[in-house]
């Protein structure tokens, strides 16, 4: 009860906020509530503070850059939401900045102290001042006894409360946001502050983030392309993360793109390969591919740091999305619109020649032009408007895949103008379909088909006995074969549909079975 009456306070706190910032009810959108919202809207302007952005995005993003560390993270995530916001709001919001004052020394030895047990030199030799400071951690440089420099990132002091506090107003906000505006229920507020809360819950664990860096590591050492510092297991703990210093440049250093040692293009092609190899040969990519979180040393090897959030495919959304980037290259429309019937994504009420047709609508004009002129980001926002005519479902994690392929694309004109996504895609999505198409992906199909068939065989016996029953109930006049009914009347209770199904079930999977076999 107590609680809940803080979070109603909080709750005001945050709405002043945004009301000095004309956030709460953009003019830009008042046209999109019901009546009495957009009087409250009117109402709050005549306290909103001068001078404010143009963007509505961006004033949200202030908005929430003076409210704090959950409310920057929960930004953050919200900007990543192309498919269901304006994209002018997008576009101001993803200007949110996650630069804080770094927190006291002193402080952040005690955390390290409470960490280890112990005081700070008794495990390493030096501890800078801090270097970097965000909303949730801040990095030192420091060495290890033996000399060897390290990265030390350090959580916040009671950032884990401070999120708690902060979250369970959002989640109070988006109750009353679904109560009061029915409308918004589309866009569900609940889930989308659930999902927020997740992600943000993860991050404040740095062994998770160790975790998600080793894991990416042994994708990295495989596709060659790119390096992830090591981890010092021993030394980190939920608050405390210990990696191998990396001595290079960021990319977001602008002394790299006149910099005659450092081939800019070559750098961005490992970058967007990086990027496709994790995603579609492993199913886990970096989720935060900005240029802050990538180094390249003296050497003109690419290294990615900070793991806070990863993105995960399942095998059936890394041949998704390479199958589509595969059709698209190949202007093979076709192809992509049954893949997406295939997964179950566009609704069956739909055809599959109308969707390939818009599909098309959105390849075509791409070829015959430029790859510079041709920006990756401008189909797939193109794909998402298709994907609503269409009713799609975005699954969060495709979406997430879009919008870091996005930013990767973004990284890399920035390091080469000329950029062609398409070409430096081709070979890796060529590779995986080579893979999925291959000897190791018929393999695979073919031990599906071999379990399904283990699975049928399972349930022949079912099976069986039901079609016994069947021509047992069919010599009977039993059956009656009109819509909604298996049988008439009262007697013996057996589908007819199911053993029908099975049958050609059994028959299928052994056809694919032979297929499977047939190819090799
Ligand atoms: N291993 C490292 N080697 C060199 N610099 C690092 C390393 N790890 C972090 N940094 C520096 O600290 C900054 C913040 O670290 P990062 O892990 O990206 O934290 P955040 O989640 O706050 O963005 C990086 O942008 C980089 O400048
Ligand atoms: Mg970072």
């Amino acid at each position: 009860m107590f609680r809940t009456i803080a979070t109603f306070f909080r709750m005001l706190r945050t709405g002043w906020v945004l009301v000095r910032h004309d956030a709460l009810v953009p003019a830009e959108y008042a046209g999109a509530v019901p009546w009495f919202v957009r009087l409250f809207g009117g109402l709050s302007r005549i306290f909103a503070i001068r001078g404010r952005a143009e963007n509505p995005g961006e004033r949200f993003a202030n908005a929430l850059e003076k409210l704090g560390p959950a409310y920057i993270k929960f930004g953050q995530i919200l900007s990543t939401r192309g498919d269901m916001l304006d994209p002018i709001f997008v576009k101001g919001l993803s200007r949110l900045k996650d630069k804080v004052p770094p927190f006291e020394m002193k402080k952040a030895e005690a955390m390290l102290a409470a960490e280890w047990g112990m005081p700070w030199q008794d495990r390493l030799a030096t501890l800078s001042e801090p270097i970097a400071a965000a909303s949730v951690a801040q990095v030192h440089k420091g060495t290890l006894t033996d000399g060897t420099k390290v990265a030390v990132k350090i959580l916040r002091p009671n950032i884990r409360e401070a999120m708690r506090r902060d979250m369970n107003v959002l989640h109070m906000v988006a109750n009353l946001a679904e109560f009061f505006v029915p409308d918004t229920k589309r866009l569900g507020p609940k889930s989308f502050v659930n999902t927020a809360d997740r992600a943000v819950m993860l991050e404040l664990d740095l062994r998770l983030e160790a975790a998600a860096a080793s894991e990416v590591s042994e994708a990295a050492i495989e596709t060659g392309f790119f390096k992830v510092p090591e981890i010092y297991w021993d030394l980190g703990g939920k608050d405390v993360l210990v990696i191998e210093w990396i001595d290079g440049k960021a990319l977001s250093d602008d002394t790299i793109l006149t910099d005659p040692n450092y081939d800019c293009q070559d750098i961005g092609r490992k970058v967007m390969q990086s990027f496709l190899a994790t995603s579609f040969d492993y199913g886990v990519f970096h989720a935060d591919m900005h240029e802050g979180n990538m180094i390249v040393t003296d050497d003109g090897t690419l290294v990615l740091i900070d793991f806070g959030i990863l993105g995960r495919l399942s095998p059936k959304e890394q041949r998704f999305h390479a199958e589509i980037l595969y059709g698209f290259i190949k202007r093979d429309y076709l192809r992509i619109a049954e893949v997406h019937f295939e997964a179950g994504y566009v609704p069956a009420h739909h055809t599959i020649e109308d969707f390939a047709s818009a599909l098309r609508s959105v390849g075509e004009p791409i070829f015959g032009r430029l790859a510079s002129d041709v920006s990756m980001s401008r189909v797939l926002m193109q794909l998402f408007e298709i994907t609503e005519i269409f009713d799609m479902e975005m699954q969060p994690q495709l979406i997430m895949l879009q919008k870091t392929m996005m930013q990767t694309e973004g990284v890399c004109r920035r390091l080469d103008p000329k950029f062609d996504m398409w070409a430096t895609a081709e070979p890796i999505v060529a590779a995986s379909m080579r893979r999925e198409l291959g000897i190791e992906g018929r393999l695979g199909d073919f031990l599906d088909n071999m379990d399904r068939a283990r699975r049928t065989l399972e349930k022949l016996p079912d099976a069986t006995e039901n079609i016994a029953a069947l021509a047992q109930a069919w010599a009977n006049g039993d059956v009656d074969l009109s819509k909604n009914s298996g049988l008439n009347g009262s007697s013996p209770k057996i589908s007819v549909t199911k053993p029908i199904a099975w049958a050609g079930f059994g028959a299928l999977v052994t056809l694919g079975g032979i297929w499977a076999v047939s190819q090799f």
